[in-house]
């Protein structure tokens, strides 16, 4: 039985992060710069800190700085505008990414539209959306862009294929459809209310699952040939009171059917770290009037 190429994410954002960890040092040889990223943490989410300790790990690997600014869960609206407003004024700081999600008492729109959108590393300002929509240059969201850089090296082309994206967040499926129709896919985006899902996947040449759902595209919605891309990263129980991590493609059947699949863990995951490494370096090469990285 046909077998799918597995994407190797993990490889190719180790790749992708020795040359960011490359243009960091000739940035810093050339111009004494070092770009730095500020991670904000409202709250204890045990997730939330794995996703925050690994983001300032690998930055300082990449011989960038990073601050972390861990604030506690009944922080005011106020408060965080105020370490928001500290932040933007900060030139060590060249990136801000506030992490989500926030606490109910905190407006998430309010936030992310007081960051300065030079330094919005996530691309989550309104400004930053919008030239993403407009096809004006500006800051990709970190995990559609670690998808897109896969998907491109993976096809020659993206231009005429039918791209599916399941899931309509404003953190991975808006931003992933936005990007897909950029290298002129013919896109669909699919939801909780979408008639026929298991049929919208079966046409789809590129399949963007990111819905946070335990397994649920099944292997026989798969166009036979077809890139799958699994943004999933959901925790369920293996017996035995063991977890274990799967995506939100049935990859055991999903893999005898595609052409080529993310696993999980070790597809996309690693990409979003990367990507807000790329952003951060970008981010700093602009705010110094100097050419984008070319990583
Ligand atoms: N929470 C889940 N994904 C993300 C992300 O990409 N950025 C931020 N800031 N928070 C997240």
């Amino acid at each position: 039985m046909a077998k799918a190429e597995i994407i190797d994410g993990k490889a190719f954002a180790a790749g992708l992060r020795a040359r960011i960890g490359a243009e960091v040092k000739a940035l810093g040889g050339a111009h004494g710069l070092t770009p730095g990223v500020a991670v904000v943490l409202v709250g204890d989410d045990p997730a939330s800190q794995v996703y925050v300790r690994n983001k300032s790990r690998q930055a300082q690997d990449t011989g960038m700085q990073s601050f972390i600014h861990r604030l506690p869960a009944d922080t005011s609206q106020d408060a965080l505008l105020v370490q928001i407003d500290q932040l933007n004024r900060d030139p060590a700081v060249n990136g801000i990414l506030v992490q989500l999600p926030l606490p109910d008492q905190i407006d998430e729109a309010a936030v992310l539209g007081a960051l300065d959108p030079a330094k919005d590393v996530d691309g989550f300002h309104p400004m930053n959306v919008g030239r993403l929509v407009s096809g004006a240059d500006g800051t990709v969201p970190c995990t559609p862009l670690g998808c897109l850089m896969l998907l491109k090296d993976r096809l020659d082309s993206l231009a005429g294929l039918k791209a599916l994206v399941v899931g309509r967040s404003n953190i991975v499926g808006k931003p992933m459809a936005s990007l897909l129709l950029r290298e002129s896919c013919t896109i669909t985006i699919a939801h909780s209310r979408t008639r026929d899902l298991a049929g919208e996947c079966r046409q789809a040449d590129i399949l963007v699952a990111a819905v946070g759902q335990p397994e649920m595209v099944k292997g026989d919605w798969i166009k036979p040939g077809a890139t799958v891309i699994d943004v999933g990263i959901n925790r369920i129980d293996a017996g035995g009171g063991k977890t274990r991590i799967v995506g939100d493609v049935d990859f055991a059947e999903a893999v005898k059917t595609a052409g080529a699949i993310t696993p999980v863990p070790g597809g996309v995951g690693p990409m979003t770290i990367a990507c807000l490494l790329l952003n951060t370096l970008s981010a700093a090469c602009r705010q110094h009037d100097l050419p984008a990285p070319t990583v």
